[in-house]
């Protein structure tokens, strides 16, 4: 009686976003004893469905984790048994309510319960629902949370909009805003790899850091999300909230603590010490069709859902700089792509030359490369890893670069859950560090928005690049003119070790 009862829904439950993520962390934190005692599951949509259907919805896109097989289909079924669907309207009160009494009776005996709602749904339609669920089926008893995803409007004036209007529905205490790649495993490691250690935060800075590049790249194209893709592009889609927020956490000051607003209070302050965005220091690119070894690779342009002449960039990449002490002049390259010629997500720290280096003559490689680099690899394969320079071992002096390596699939001998596991399990417990604070979203937007106008009012043509390449030339130029190299493209025989 005195356990909180928890019901979360999902609201857009036959969405893609849903079954592919969704449902799965909720079952892994289930099967991991990480949910509630008394918690359901209940999906929302405008289609007709039965409990039955929805659950066969759901198992078709579980897979399960644990050890001893046998207990899979156990947990399953129990699992499922706790998942309901109910059919309504998006904007209409009535069917908020009638689900809250569906709700309420599987509540029932419970002294307190706790609601969560998953807007899995299309921005347009956040806050109709926002309102609906708040007015109509807000826990009675207990706190009632909403998770939304991005996008959260499309430029500045789209988010003010879109902010104010969920204000009236929802206090900033209620709101919990996604970026998955907050949870991802890495990321979260980076304030403790900062913070945590002596040998990091000394070197942190403009003093020994010549650039920092965060680098996205898939090695797949939008097939068949062009429709959603072309509205935003990649900027949109990745740079201007994935990436800018692993600036943030990469370059903000240590927090007072870790408590969610000290945390978020230094990340604004980064973003708000971004410098203006030149146009000259972005790079916009889109992926061609290209046929090798027999195969064909469609364009960006080929895909029916993509408006034909469409010159949405499906490639980025932008320099930018953070006006303060600690990064002065010290160029941010971020670069983001679809249909490239790998998948991965990283962040690569280049150092400063050793001053007066001894060892200059017997380097193996040219200066530029000599450097040392730290490589924080979020994606796939996650590691960390430093490159310096050793000594060939034998009789003679010769050097070479090698890695100190912390690859966790060698050392961790562990599943690394996925990222929406660990957010929701966040907005559980009512922890927000790792969600987007209005104020950064402001001051994101406020960075990104003029570029975009830009490239929009002026139809400025992206560069095309065939599909499974490294990506467009330019983006080579923007680094060359930074006196920098891409690390992805220089140490191109580590892409291929992954
Ligand atoms: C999403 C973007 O936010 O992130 C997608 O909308 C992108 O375009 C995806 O594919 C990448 O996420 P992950 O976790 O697969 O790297």
């Amino acid at each position: 009686w005195t356990k909180s009862a928890l019901s979360i829904v999902v609201v857009g439950a036959s969405g893609d976003l849903a079954r592919k993520k969704i449902y799965p962390s909720l079952f892994a934190l289930y099967n991991d004893g990480m949910l509630p005692e008394y918690f359901n599951i209940f999906g929302y949509a405008r289609s007709k469905m039965s409990d039955a259907e929805f659950r066969e919805y759901i198992a078709s896109g579980l897979t399960c984790r644990l050890s001893n097989k046998d207990e899979c289909g156990d947990k399953l079924e129990e699992f499922l048994d706790r998942c309901f669907y109910h059919a309504g309207q998006y904007s209409d009160s009535k069917d908020f309510a009638a689900l809250s009494e569906r709700m309420a009776a599987k509540e029932e005996g419970r002294k307190k319960a706790d609601r969560i709602f998953y807007l899995s749904i299309p921005p347009s339609i956040f806050t109709q629902v926002a309102a609906c669920a708040s007015d109509a089926a807000s826990s009675p008893s207990g706190w009632t949370r909403v998770i939304v995803e991005k996008p959260f409007g499309r430029d500045l004036e789209s988010f003010r909009e879109l902010s104010e209007e969920l204000n009236q529905h929802l206090t900033e205490d209620q709101m919990y805003r996604i970026d998955h790649y907050l949870g991802k495993e890495l990321i979260e490691n980076l304030t403790v790899l900062r913070f945590a250690n002596l040998v990091f935060e000394p070197l942190w800075s403009r003093q020994f850091i010549r650039n920092v590049q965060v680098i996205f790249s898939e090695d797949f194209g939008t097939e068949g999300r062009g429709g959603y893709f072309d509205e935003y592009g990649i900027i949109r889609d990745v740079i201007q909230n994935h990436l800018l927020q692993i600036v943030a956490l990469f370059a903000m000051e240590q927090p007072v603590s870790l408590d969610a607003e000290d945390i978020r209070n230094e990340k604004v302050k980064v973003l708000k010490s971004m410098r203006k965005i030149d146009m000259d220091d972005v790079v916009i690119g889109q992926y061609r069709g290209r046929t090798t070894k027999g195969n064909h690779y469609p364009g960006y342009l080929d895909d029916k859902t993509v408006p034909p002449g469409s010159l949405c960039p499906t490639f980025s990449a932008v320099a930018m700089f953070i006006n303060n002490a600690r990064w002065d002049g010290v160029p941010f390259l971020l670069k983001a792509g679809k249909a490239l010629h790998s998948r991965r997500a990283e962040i690569r720290v280049q150092f400063r030359h050793v001053p007066g280096n001894l060892y200059r003559n017997k380097l193996g490689v040219d200066l530029d490369r000599a450097t040392n680099e730290l490589v924080i690899r979020i994606q796939p394969n996650e590691a960390i890893y430093l490159k310096v320079n050793n000594k060939v071992p034998g009789l003679g002096l010769r050097l070479d670069v090698q890695k100190l390596d912390l690859t966790y699939k060698s050392i961790y001998n562990k599943h690394l859950p996925d990222a929406y596991e660990r957010l929701i399990l966040d907005v559980i417990n009512g922890d927000k560090r790792l969600f987007i604070r209005n104020d950064e979203l402001e001051a994101a937007w406020g960075l990104f928005t003029p570029i975009l106008q830009e490239i929009e009012e002026k139809q400025i043509a992206p560069e095309l690049y065939p599909y499974g390449s490294r990506g467009p030339v330019g983006a080579h130029y923007l680094a060359a003119k930074y006196g920098v190299r891409w690390g992805d493209i220089m140490n191109s025989e580590e892409l291929e070790s992954v």
